[in-house]
């Protein structure tokens, strides 16, 4: 089939990628001429892992092309996604400009009978507002449906979530383009929810929502059990192997960050209060999340005291491992509530110091953990990358100039690390 996709963030990257290896033709469009470049140079603008070798074979397959130009990419599909950003507004609603722009200029171009998918993540009833946009700008008689195909894929593991989803969720009222879609994702062999378009849309937003909620109640527990002097991994281990509360995503930590849950956590607060419910479960895990921030910090100053001046080193910047993502992550909170107190700061992260260097231009960036750690009065850990659950603990003692690791994402056993002699805080246990 010949699918365009418009937007390659991450959402529209992966689609496009995981359609063309499928065998599908794909046209991907971005109005950013230089991301389009760089696609076209080989390059690809995100780290993802796989997503690079993916592209390029279908690229020399000639299966994926990449243009600025919405009327090429419309022209020859029969699919055509809509992938761009909706960003949050300061009031926390979703900034919705760059959907109804696409979604009027897909309606310029459209030439016989398309199916208008919104992929990004959208307030409920967002769909309809697309397809009014597109019969008012199209020409009289185009023929088209509009549906809602939300994406659950995760960053550091979108090509495996894209190829193995828990369910493809389809929202329509039409026959005619759920079956477009439904063969269209055929050979991934996941379940499939066709739906109405407000569910899809409520189901994207509902799900986000709900994972947050996971996170923020292991992070409240995490303080109950550090006060009780029980183990928060021990409460979650027993709770979540509960199978009607299940045991992902419920690792306390430093709180969620990302380019998603933040942002989808507050859209969803914005567009339950212009549907007149006050979603007050919801806010308090916004509280929950932000607190996070700060009882963190607490514990750092309450084991280094006085932070004027005090080399600090910290491993791990990503909001989550395998990304080099730096959007919301809760590394820049922490980092610079550290340097606000006269903190030198330190830091190593394997993907993403680049990315890193726009919102902590101050702290010094090191070539590898060990070099972070040299001469520092503690160790912070601030993402759980496997590197730092495998590195040399005697040799980081070496290096530090006092034994101290607290680690807000309890990636060492307390046990071990006071039998090799540190002082070990880390969160909930
Ligand atoms: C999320 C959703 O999982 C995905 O379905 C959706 O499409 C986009 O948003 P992503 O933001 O890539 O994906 O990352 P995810 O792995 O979900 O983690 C989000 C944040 O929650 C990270 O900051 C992570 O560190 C944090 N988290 C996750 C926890 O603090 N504890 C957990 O138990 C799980």
């Amino acid at each position: 089939m010949n699918v365009c996709i418009i937007g390659t963030g991450y959402v529209g990257l992966v689609t496009g990628a995981t359609l063309a290896e499928l065998g599908n033709r794909v046209f991907c469009v971005d109005n950013n001429e230089e991301k389009i470049a760089i696609l076209n140079r080989g390059e690809i603008p995100i780290y993802e892992p796989g997503l690079k070798e993916m592209i390029d074979t279908s690229r020399r397959a000639g299966r994926i092309s990449f243009t600025t130009s919405i009327a090429e990419g419309v022209k020859d599909s029969a699919i055509v996604f809509i992938a761009v950003s909706t960003p949050p507004k300061p009031d926390g609603s979703a900034d919705l400009s760059a959907v109804a722009a696409v979604a009027r200029e897909v309606a310029e171009n459209l030439n016989g009978y398309k199916v208008v998918v919104d992929k990004s993540t959208v307030p409920v009833k967002t769909g309809e507002k697309v397809a009014e946009t597109i019969k008012r700008y199209s020409k009289e008689g185009s023929e088209f449906d509009v549906v809602s195909n939300p994406e659950f894929l995760r960053e550091g593991s979108a090509i495996y979530d894209t190829f193995h989803p828990d369910r493809i969720v389809i929202g329509t009222s039409s026959q005619k383009a759920a079956d477009l879609l439904i063969d269209l994702y055929k050979p991934l062999e996941a379940p499939v929810i066709v739906t109405d378009i407000n569910s899809a849309e409520i189901i994207k937003h509902a799900a986000n929502s709900f994972l947050a909620t996971k996170i923020s109640f292991a992070n409240a527990l995490a303080r109950i059990c550090e006060a009780a002097g029980a183990n928060v991994e021990e409460v979650t281990r027993g709770v979540g192997l509960d199978h009607r509360v299940g045991d992902k995503f419920l690792n306390a930590g430093v709180g969620y960050g990302g380019s998603c849950f933040p942002k989808d956590v507050s859209a969803f607060i914005s567009i339950t209060e212009e549907l007149g419910y006050d979603f007050r479960l919801l806010k308090e895990v916004e509280r929950i999340n932000e607190e996070q921030i700060d009882y963190f910090f607490r514990k750092i100053k309450e084991t280094l005291w006085i932070l004027e001046d005090q080399k600090v080193a910290v491993l791990g910047l990503a909001f989550k491992p395998n990304t080099d993502d730096m959007r919301n992550a809760p590394a820049i909170k922490i980092i610079k509530r550290l340097q606000a107190e006269g903190a030198k700061v330190r830091a190593y992260d394997p993907k993403a110091m680049e990315t890193a260097r726009e919102d902590l231009p101050d702290i010094e960036y090191c070539s590898d953990p060990y070099q972070a750690a040299e001469g520092a009065e503690a160790l912070v850990i601030l993402t759980e990358w496997n590197e730092f659950k495998e590195m040399n603990l005697d040799r980081m003692k070496e290096l530090l100039h006092q034994p101290i690791v607290i680690d807000g994402r309890n990636i060492y056993d307390p046990e071990r690390m006071v039998e090799l002699g540190f002082t070990y805080r880390s969160v909930g246990r």
